[in-house]
């Protein structure tokens, strides 16, 4: 079985101020089967609906039309407790814009996931751990506001690999990174995907897109 599957996947906006036109089709009759141990890429231009197929696939937002299925059940008619248990246990998602907590430490961000679940307790060599393949080890004890941009990238990714997820969704997770740790997400990711994560990715550069083991396209809300 799929573990994640997309069927005829929509999502329109209307465009505020121009009433008279059709509206956008930002994701456009979309089929996905994303097998377990998947490493996916998915490149394509600016605007073409890559993150806004993200947020649909990680049940953030509704579709339009058609829908998505996680281990065979359909995310929208999930009740709330058990989509938040999906969210915190089994999907990660690495949003573009890295959605940390200024008010908790670099440490407290990456064990969120623990904190949310209400094992404030609990002790942080995992979160120790992660930090330490991300470089960041230094940093534990400071605020998000204080790091780089490429810093809060790689909170995020430690964040994302916290409770080994069953599938990570990552939104151009080394958009703001140098090639060196460009290189170092993609291992750790490649070393995730290895230990049973399955991995969807968005990225604009080609040589990213190399990682995937399926490499698909998206133009014009159409994925090819
Ligand atoms: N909330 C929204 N309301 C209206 N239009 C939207 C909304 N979100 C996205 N769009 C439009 O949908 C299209 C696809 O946007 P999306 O963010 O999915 O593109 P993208 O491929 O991720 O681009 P980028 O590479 O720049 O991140 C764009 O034309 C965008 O303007
Ligand atoms: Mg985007």
């Amino acid at each position: 079985m799929s573990l994640l599957e997309a069927i005829s996947l929509g999502k329109e906006f209307k465009r505020r101020g121009q009433r008279s036109l059709a509206p956008l089709a930002a994701v456009d009759d979309v089929n996905l089967a994303v097998k377990p141990g998947d490493f996916i890429t998915i490149t394509g231009k600016s605007g073409s609906g890559k993150t806004t197929l993200l947020t649909l696939l990680a049940g953030l937002a509704s579709p339009t039309s058609g829908r998505v299925l996680f281990r065979g059940r359909n995310l929208r008619e999930l009740p709330d407790r058990e989509l938040s248990r999906l969210r915190n246990r089994e999907i990660s998602f690495i949003p573009q814009g890295m959605g940390l907590l200024g008010n908790l430490t670099v440490r407290d961000n990456v064990r969120a996931p623990q904190l949310f679940a209400g094992k404030d307790g609990a002790d942080s060599s995992r979160a120790d751990f992660l930090l330490e393949a991300v470089g960041l080890s230094e940093l534990a004890q400071e605020y998000p506001p204080s790091l780089s941009g490429g810093e809060m990238r790689r909170v995020a990714i430690a964040r994302a690999l916290f409770n080994q997820p069953a599938l990570l969704i990552a939104d151009e997770p080394t958009s703001d990174l140098d090639p060196a740790n460009t290189r170092l997400v993609m291992e750790l990711l490649r070393k995730a995907n290895q230990q049973d994560t399955t991995v969807l990715m968005v990225t604009h550069e080609q040589e990213i897109a190399l990682y995937g083991s399926v490499r698909l396209t998206m133009e014009s809300g159409k994925l090819a």
